[in-house]
């Protein structure tokens, strides 16, 4: 049969996407072309913010309308929204054929054969104990894409108080960092040339539990999982580069920024959410550090890799939040001089601590505060990007731009959008210099100055 999948959320869940798309590949069925073509159309939910949680729903409601018109068609979600309502999705989705969680997106393929065998919806979302052990069936990647999504950490232990994650991906598990090493072998053999690896706490990677086992020593003598883990990982045979997503201030250490730093395929960019830059506020939200920590974190960042992209999440409108302890957070941003920042307008989540609080900065004034960082930003991002006209910047080619079918596009290493004109032979994968020739807030246009196909 024919599917489609429809992501909202997270990279987690673009990946998790990947994977659940490439297993049921195996299982005999097809991608569809669109969504209009397909026979099962699946909805991947996100729960962070209300607003997410009411496109899935709404998303799935047009879905299941066309089901009049074409019998047989099948609609599911998966995702963190079903792990989060369990069997009461069925409520809130009437008609909906199948629900699963993300402990058990390993089992999609099984619970599409149960629904096609009849007997009613199903649902499954209970925790899966072996999930560790199936991450390597959910090992996925788009046929042809050079960039791949691996998942090293599931769930997450510290407990923001605005944050649904915990609850919904539950504790803290790593896998060990021979299966991900496995996967990326696969995946380098398949042609991929850069991996993300991605956690929800990635910094927390083989804290919470062993990722290596003996008979590891690491070349640049790293004691951290995580830096271990990059190393490793950029050692395998066809890897040129290598991320991580999504980090913490006060897992920024020494050691971690010298791994960044010292291993040349780790890329030097870090997205590194702060959400305020107001102590009173970071407090409350219990994330951990002042500003002040985020501020050395980031110098020690700047200063082992001058250059370095560094971008970041912030809630405006939080409990509470001043026009003052707002400022505070717009002058932050300035200082930091972040890359690009992704503003959020606070939403109260079901069982969090923060949802006892009162949300008390109207609606009006939440967007009044998001426009005026977002201002900020395009300004900020403009006058960043601009500094690098003339200069030439790593490009790895992802292939035709998506606004503009003349053109290519790719990513720097600091994780730029760049824009350029493409050359006969140029292929998706290909490490290019591009020189910025035009830059605009979010991407660099320019030309290729030569061609590296790494022969
Ligand atoms: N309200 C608004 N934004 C939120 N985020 C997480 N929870 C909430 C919430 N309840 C934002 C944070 C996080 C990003 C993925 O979503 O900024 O870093
Ligand atoms: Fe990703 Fe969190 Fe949204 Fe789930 S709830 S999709 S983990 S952002």
């Amino acid at each position: 049969m024919k599917i489609h999948v429809r992501t909202y959320g997270c990279q987690m869940n673009e990946r998790d996407t990947e994977s659940v798309v490439s297993m049921l590949e195996v299982k005999g069925h097809e991608t569809a072309r669109d969504e209009k073509e397909a026979d099962i159309v699946i909805v991947n939910t996100c729960s962070v913010r209300e607003k997410a949680e009411n496109k899935a729903l709404g998303k799935l409601g047009l879905m299941i309308a066309t089901k009049r018109d074409r019998p047989g068609r099948l609609v599911g979600a998966m995702g963190c929204m079903v792990q989060r309502l369990g069997e009461r999705i069925l409520d809130r989705v009437p008609g909906l054929d199948f629900a699963i969680g993300t402990e058990r997106h390993h089992r999609l393929g099984d619970v599409i054969d149960r629904v096609l065998a009849g007997g009613g919806p199903v649902v499954e979302v209970e925790e899966d104990r072996e999930l560790l052990e199936h991450a390597e069936e959910l090992t996925g990647h788009v046929a042809g894409r050079p960039s791949a999504f691996v998942n090293i950490l599931f769930g997450c232990n510290r407990g923001c108080a605005y944050c649904v994650v915990p609850s919904v991906r539950g504790r803290e598990r790593s896998r060990s960092a021979e299966s991900v090493l496995a996967e990326v072998a696969g995946l380098a053999e398949a042609g991929v040339r850069e991996v993300t690896l991605l956690g929800q706490s990635v910094m927390s990677y083989g804290r919470t539990n062993e990722a290596w086992g003996g008979g590891h020593a690491s070349p640049n003598g790293f004691t951290e999982p995580l830096a271990r883990l990059l190393e490793a990982v950029a050692g395998v045979e066809g890897i040129e580069r290598v991320r991580f997503t999504s980090g913490h201030a006060s897992g920024c250490t020494d050691e971690l920024v010298r791994a960044m730093a010292e291993v040349p395929e780790v890329c030097e960019h870090l997205h590194l959410p702060v959400q305020s830059g107001s102590d009173r506020i970071l407090k409350m939200m219990r994330r951990g550090y002042t500003a002040d920590d985020y501020r050395a974190a980031v110098a020690r960042l700047r200063q082992a890799m001058p250059g370095m992209g560094i971008t970041t999440d912030i809630i405006v409108g939080f409990p509470s939040e001043t026009e003052e302890e707002f400022g505070e957070t717009r002058r932050f941003m300035e200082e930091m001089a972040f890359d690009n920042a992704f503003i959020f307008k606070y939403s109260p989540r079901p069982g969090t601590p923060a949802s006892k609080w009162e949300d008390d900065v109207p609606a009006e004034e939440k967007m009044r505060r998001n426009h005026v960082l977002l201002e900020d930003q395009d300004r900020r991002g403009l006058a960043l990007n601009g500094a690098l006209v003339g200069s030439a910047v790593e490009v790895m080619v992802e292939g035709v731009s998506l606004r503009n079918s003349s053109r290519w596009s790719g990513r720097t290493r600091s994780n730029k959008i760049a824009v350029f004109r493409p050359e006969n032979g140029l292929a998706s994968g290909d490490m290019v210099d591009v020189v910025v020739e035009k830059a605009m807030a979010q991407t660099l246009y320019g030309a290729i100055r030569n061609v590296d196909k790494g022969e």
